[in-house]
């Protein structure tokens, strides 16, 4: 299952068009706190009602990305561009609020970041970036490192250097041998 798990959203017309996309894209809807009664996001979601309806609300991140699999964060300029990523199964999406985004804190709870490149400003509206990322996760999806790799590449590897460099970007299944086969070199 995956989810899209707004924080703290403040913009209802924003929150429906993501109930729109949720639905185009078949994602789980889970809300962090949202600034507005969710009643006034109905007239943007057009046919993503059920998801709106559906939607799952956390008094906090921790509890909202509770249960998932792999959560990637979204904020302009940090983190892997868009386009280097590679999601695996069931990767979720994290959108931060319209006014200020995600805190270092939130993105920390993620298993990854992305931003979307962009040719000057770099924050564009929050439906717009959520539709970017979904559509470009529905692409190329399942097409990331599967677990086992996983599991053998953490057993050889500093845990640190693993988490900062190797999974936050999260390589693809032909990245993830070349990493094996570079570390084998240097080990030999
Ligand atoms: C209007 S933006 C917030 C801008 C805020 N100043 C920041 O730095 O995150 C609202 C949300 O849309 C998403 N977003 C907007 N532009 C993005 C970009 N270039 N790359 C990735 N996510 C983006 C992020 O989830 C962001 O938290």
């Amino acid at each position: 299952m995956k989810a899209v798990i707004l924080v703290e959203p403040e913009i209802p017309e924003n929150t429906g068009s993501i109930a729109r996309l949720a639905h185009n894209y078949d994602y789980q809807i889970r809300i962090v706190n949202p600034e507005f009664n969710l009643e006034k996001a109905r007239k943007t979601a057009k046919n993503g009602q059920e998801k709106l309806r559906n939607a799952k609300i956390y008094d906090n991140v921790e509890e909202a990305v509770d249960g998932l699999d792999f959560v990637v964060g979204t904020k302009p300029g940090k983190g892997v561009g868009l386009k280097e990523f590679t999601p695996r199964d069931n990767t979720s999406i994290m959108i931060g609020r319209e006014s200020s985004g995600l805190s270092n804190e939130e993105l920390e709870m993620c298993d990854a970041v992305v931003h979307i490149e962009t040719e000057d400003y770099r924050s564009i509206n929050q439906s717009h970036a959520t539709a970017i990322v979904m559509h470009s996760f529905a692409e190329t999806e399942g097409e990331g490192l599967d677990l086992d790799k996983k599991e053998y590449i953490s057993s050889i590897v500093d845990s640190e250097v693993l988490e900062k460099l190797i999974f936050r970007a999260n390589p693809s299944e032909s990245e993830a041998n070349r990493l094996i086969g570079d570390l084998k070199d240097m080990s030999d």
